[in-house]
């Protein structure tokens, strides 16, 4: 058995859980290395203290999950199947008969599945098996820091290409899509959230949505972009003055390099989380913009590009060696536009290191 399933093995054994469903593709793929994207129908890899896991899967992405080296039992079943029922036997066969305690993830499951479950096993009671994974996987091995580092460089190339595109006149629409397609031409197939390009005042939504909109002289250009690179996420914002540059932009995108700064300034072991937000909260709010910073600091990122923990002024949880998240205030005006800056972060055991490299100076591109 791998690592990381025999230490949620263990867990689910001090929880005293009959068994764990999970269902998420993020938590299959951890812990089983197989990415499957089910859409409606069913995944589910389940897991039986003392016994073999199993797992449950379109008929179809059977032959992946052997490909990716799943060892254990594979339940393939069609479209005019029902998996559960194929579930309750081959819980059976692990001598789960009446369960009373499961590991569902319960931010996750959807309320028929709860009720396929419930239907066959009246007497059970549901325990959130986030609480073991979000912990596994907040630490991040030196395999996942080494596909996080390419991630965070490939994004680092999206907002490059993305300002070698700027031209008087040129769409948000267009723009993205060079930035996408010399992205797929280094063999990326998937970003890891719908890529941001705002010009000017559309800059000025946090996540506002790219259309028709043509670039001016004297505009703010906003990029929030990243990749999924082997099954792990990037996530990177820059923003930059297009033509000129008035007294006001610049005064933001500095308040915004500043708070920027002292966040990273107090990324090291031992910080904890709030006081991340806090620092850069305080610089904003200081500069009389506190309003217009309106979202945490950031987010853990890893398989999922917005994942546990996440970076609030009110987490008392501490930073670790390992852990991975982002760092991006923000100021956002209606009028004169939105500035964020935003890096992936390692913490390390002398304090950081960010992953995303793009520089931050701001550059006003002619
Ligand atoms: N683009 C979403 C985020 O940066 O969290
Ligand atoms: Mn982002
Ligand atoms: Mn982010």
């Amino acid at each position: 058995m791998n690592e990381r399933l025999s230490k949620f093995t263990n867990y689910l054994i001090e929880q005293n859980q009959d068994f764990a469903y999970i269902h998420s593709p993020s938590n299959v793929y951890y812990l089983t290395n197989f990415h499957c994207e089910p859409h409606e129908r069913l995944l589910g890899l389940f897991v039986v203290p003392n016994q073999e896991p199993f797992l449950v899967c379109p008929g179809m992405e059977v032959s992946q999950a052997r490909d990716a080296g799943w060892k254990y039992d594979i339940i393939g079943y069609s479209d005019s199947e029902q998996p559960f029922d194929f579930i309750y036997e081959a819980l059976k066969q692990r001598g789960v008969h009446k369960p009373t305690r499961a590991s569902i993830e319960k931010g996750m499951l959807v309320y028929e599945r709860a009720e396929e479950l419930q239907a066959r096993y009246p007497e059970l009671s549901y325990h959130s098996a986030e609480l073991g994974l979000n912990q596994l996987r907040l630490i991040k091995d030196e395999k996942e820091i080494e596909v996080l580092r390419e991630a965070a460089a490939l994004a680092d190339f999206g907002v490059e290409t993305g300002v070698k595109a700027l031209r008087e006149g040129v769409t948000e629409m267009e723009v993205l899509a060079t930035i996408e397609f010399e992205l797929k031409k280094k063999g990326i197939r998937e970003m890891s959230f719908s890529t941001m390009v705002l010009f000017g005042e559309k800059s000025g939504q946090p996540h506002g949505n790219p259309g028709e909109r043509q670039l001016r002289k004297g505009d703010l250009v906003l990029f929030d972009l990243g990749v999924v690179l082997n099954g792990y996420c990037s996530d990177i914002t820059r923003t930059v003055a297009f033509g000129e540059v008035n007294d006001k932009q610049k005064e933001i995108y500095e308040t915004v390099l500043s708070a920027q700064t002292e966040s990273l300034n107090i990324s090291k072991p031992g910080t904890r989380l709030g006081d991340i937000d806090l620092a850069a909260r305080n610089v904003i709010s200081n500069a009389g913009y506190g309003e217009h910073f309106p979202h945490r600091i950031g987010h853990g990122i890893g398989i999922e590009v917005h994942e546990y923990p996440s970076m609030s002024e009110k987490n008392d949880d501490l930073l670790q060696v390992g852990m991975t998240y982002t760092i991006e205030p923000g100021i956002y005006l209606s009028d004169v536009g939105g500035v964020r800056i935003e890096d992936d972060v390692l913490v390390t055991e002398t304090g950081y290191e960010t992953l995303t490299k793009y520089p931050k100076d701001l550059q006003i591109i002619k």
